[in-house]
């Protein structure tokens, strides 16, 4: 059975529609949640779900990053898992921990990439007055959300519509994306799942 791990740095909405899915699917299992606070909510709903959970609080370790992702990594490996699925993570990783998990790591990334890599991805589409905004699966290199493209859905952005407005919609997409786009990367395929 494939093994996944998931980095959180938050809530975990995603990893828990990732969870579910798997579960439901029964493509996968869900290895271990590891989260870069130790008070990440979706630290205890992983728990609360039976997963093997791991915290390390990247503070202490100020400008370390390396000794950060040591850390991190520690537990990652324990848990043995085939991939990475980073779900609301929000620390930057060095090139030397990507190059570790390379080809087998995946990123949600609330934007239809390559429009508005990094952060405050909502307000920029609305400032811009786009139509539509949007979320991205990408496989994790050391260009910053810039991998290989997995998949994308997009949404309207409506008259009226507020940054939390539009997140909270983009939001209930990536739940749905994420899980088609890790059915498919189990499987080997890499053909990109576009939902509308
Ligand atoms: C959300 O802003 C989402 O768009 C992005 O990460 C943040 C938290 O996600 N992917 P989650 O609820 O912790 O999965």
């Amino acid at each position: 059975m494939t093994r996944v791990a998931i980095l959180i740095s938050g809530g975990g909405s995603n990893m828990l529609a990732l969870v579910g899915d798997m579960r439901q699917g029964g493509y996968a299992e869900p290895v271990l949640v590891a989260a870069n606070d130790p008070l990440a909510g979706g630290l205890a709903k992983a728990a609360a779900l039976g997963i093997p959970t791991a915290a390390v609080d990247h503070r202490p370790f100020g400008r370390d990053r390396e000794g950060f992702e040591a850390a991190l990594a520690a537990h990652i490996d324990a848990a043995k898992p085939d991939i990475l699925c980073l779900a609301g993570f929000m620390r930057i990783l060095t090139p030397g921990f990507i190059a570790r998990y390379q080809g087998r790591m995946l990123n949600i990334h609330p934007s239809l990439l390559p429009k508005y890599p990094g952060l405050h991805t909502h307000a920029r589409a609305l400032a811009a007055g786009d139509s539509h905004a949007g979320c991205t699966v990408h496989e994790v290199t050391a260009d910053l959300d810039a991998g290989p493209i997995l998949g994308q859905a997009r949404v309207p952005i409506l008259p009226g519509d507020t940054e939390a407005t539009l997140a909270t919609r983009v939001l209930e997409e990536e739940h749905r994306l994420y899980p088609a786009v890790l059915r498919r990367f189990v499987q080997g395929d890499r053909t990109p799942v576009y939902l509308d």
